[in-house]
Formats: C-alpha cells, structure tokens, sequence
C-alpha cells in the first residue's frame, strides 16, 4: 500500500469526502511529526477502528512561545514517510504554514479554560491557546473522524476533547497509553535533544511518577505528601530541573485536600537541552 503525501486543505477534504462516500471512517492522527514508536501506536489504533488513516504532520508555530524550540524542532519528512507507511496510513497531510495560516498571525483562536490554568498551562503560557487552535483547524479540515492522541500529553488530551466537545466537532477524540523506551522514559521526539549523559537521567521523571504511585498503594491520599515524595526522587536525579510534580483529579486536574477516585500524577523537569513532560494514571480507593 502507498502513502499519498498531500499539501493543501482542498486536497485533504476531497480525499476525506471521497473516503466518507464511500462508508469509511476517517481516524485522524495529529502530529508534529519526527515520529516514534508513541506516534506509531495512534497509527495502529485508527488502523484497526478506521477505514482511512490521515496523518498530519505540523509543526505548528502557534503553540511555541519566542524562547522555544520553533526553530530547531527536529523534522525528518522521509523518514516520517516511511514510517507511516509501515504503519497503514493512507495519507500524510503536511502543509506548509502559509497554507495553514495563509493570512499571517490569525485574529481568531481557541481558547480553553480552567483545564489550563495549571501545569503545562501555567508554565508555557499561551501554548494550549495555539494547540487548540491548531487542532480546530485541522478537525475543521477533516470533517466527521476519530482522532487519537497520545496520553502522554495529559493535559493536551483533556484540552482537545474538551474543546471538541464544547464546539460540537464531529469528532471522537481517543486517548492512547503512553509508549515508554525500556528504561521507563516516555518516547518524545523531543528525546533526540538529550546526550548521553542526560539519556541516562531522564528515566528519573518515570522514577518520580512510581515513587508517587507507590505513596498511593501505600494509602497517602494528600497531594501534598504525594508531591513531596515525587520532588523528592526527582531532586535525586542532579541533571533533571524540576518545573513541576503534581497529583490531581484525572478529570479536572484540580487538587482536592484528600484524592479519591482517578489521579493523575504528572511531572515536568528540564534535562540538559530538553523540557521533558510525563505522567501516569493511578486509582485511588
Ligand atoms: O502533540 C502534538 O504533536 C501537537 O501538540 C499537536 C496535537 C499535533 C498540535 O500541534
């Protein structure tokens, strides 16, 4: 099977109304591209749910702030290619940014509230802004589909399902498992930034998570005692920079005094060039 390289919009929803006509549903798989195992497993989700697979790939200026990785932001289409391929896309969409932004810094984006007042919302400001916007753009561009997402990016995750629920998009939004290296460190391609010596410490962010699972097994409910113990493990770890640790309510990322039910527990830390970010799901009786 062939993957169809496509670059316009009009190009995307031909292909899809032609998909749609002829009964199949779309499983839509968003990304920045530079793809690894973690985007490989979306692929095969909306393989085996979905009739036709569309992959984007864009690195999508408007969820970098002017300090970050805009520039550098590591791209490989060929490799990309083939990699999707290999994994049963039938199209990889991949615009240019005067496609997707033909009038320059657009006057109307998408905001979503609440859900990222904290973590990754507070630290990088704006940033959901343009992932919401984006992501509107493109479940604009592909009509009625499913649409996967790594859970790996936690908050992401509950921003665009958020939003594709309040806007009313024809759209299901399915969350996939993180996929980890061996050694526990979440695959990113942001990993490709880390030497040596910083690949080596940056399992310390999955440590950290398990010290926080295990304080829950244990029967430690506060959110307090929870993130000590998280900071804890991290500080161990002299090349990891903690941003944050957090232990929340999975649906709303709010911090109750006592957590019950479903917890996220997450972490952001820098490490050497690399702002890394991971988090698992733990249940709490
Ligand atoms: O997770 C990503 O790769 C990006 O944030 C996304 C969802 C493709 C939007 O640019």
């Amino acid at each position: 099977m062939t993957v169809r390289l496509l670059r316009t919009i009009a190009e995307v929803r031909a292909a899809h109304d032609e998909a749609r006509h002829a009964g199949r549903t779309i499983g839509l798989v968003p990304t920045m591209g530079y793809l690894h195992a973690g985007h490989a497993s979306l692929m095969d989700a909306a393989r085996a749910e979905c009739g036709s697979v569309t992959a984007t790939i864009f690195v999508n200026p408007l969820q970098f702030a002017a300090h970050e990785d805009l520039s550098t932001y590591p791209r490989d289409l060929e490799g990309d290619l083939a990699l999707a391929k290999a994994h049963g896309v039938d199209i990889v969409f991949a615009p240019d940014v005067e496609e997707m932004y033909p009038s320059g810094p657009v006057l109307t984006t998408v905001s979503v509230r609440e859900i990222t007042a904290t973590l990754d919302g507070a630290s990088r400001p704006g940033h959901f802004d343009g992932v919401a916007t984006v992501v509107a753009k493109l479940f604009a561009i592909a009509g009625a589909c499913r649409a996967y997402f790594g859970e790996k990016d936690y908050q992401q995750l509950l921003v665009v399902s958020r939003m594709a629920h309040d806007l009313s998009f024809p759209v299901t939004v399915v969350g996939c498992p993180t996929i980890r290296e061996a050694d526990g460190l979440a695959m990113s391609s942001r990993n490709v930034y880390l030497g040596p010596e910083d690949r080596a410490a940056a399992p310390a962010l999955k440590h950290c998570l398990d010290a926080g699972a295990a304080a829950i097994a244990a029967g430690e409910r506060s959110p307090d005692a929870i993130e000590a113990t998280m900071s804890s493990v991290l500080a161990g770890e002299p090349r990891a920079t903690m941003d944050y640790v957090a232990a929340v309510d999975a649906r709303t990322l709010e911090r109750p005094a006592s957590l019950r039910g479903e917890v996220r527990l997450l972490v952001a830390a820098q490490v050497g060039p690399a702002r890394l970010i991971d988090n698992l799901g733990v249940h709490a009786d």
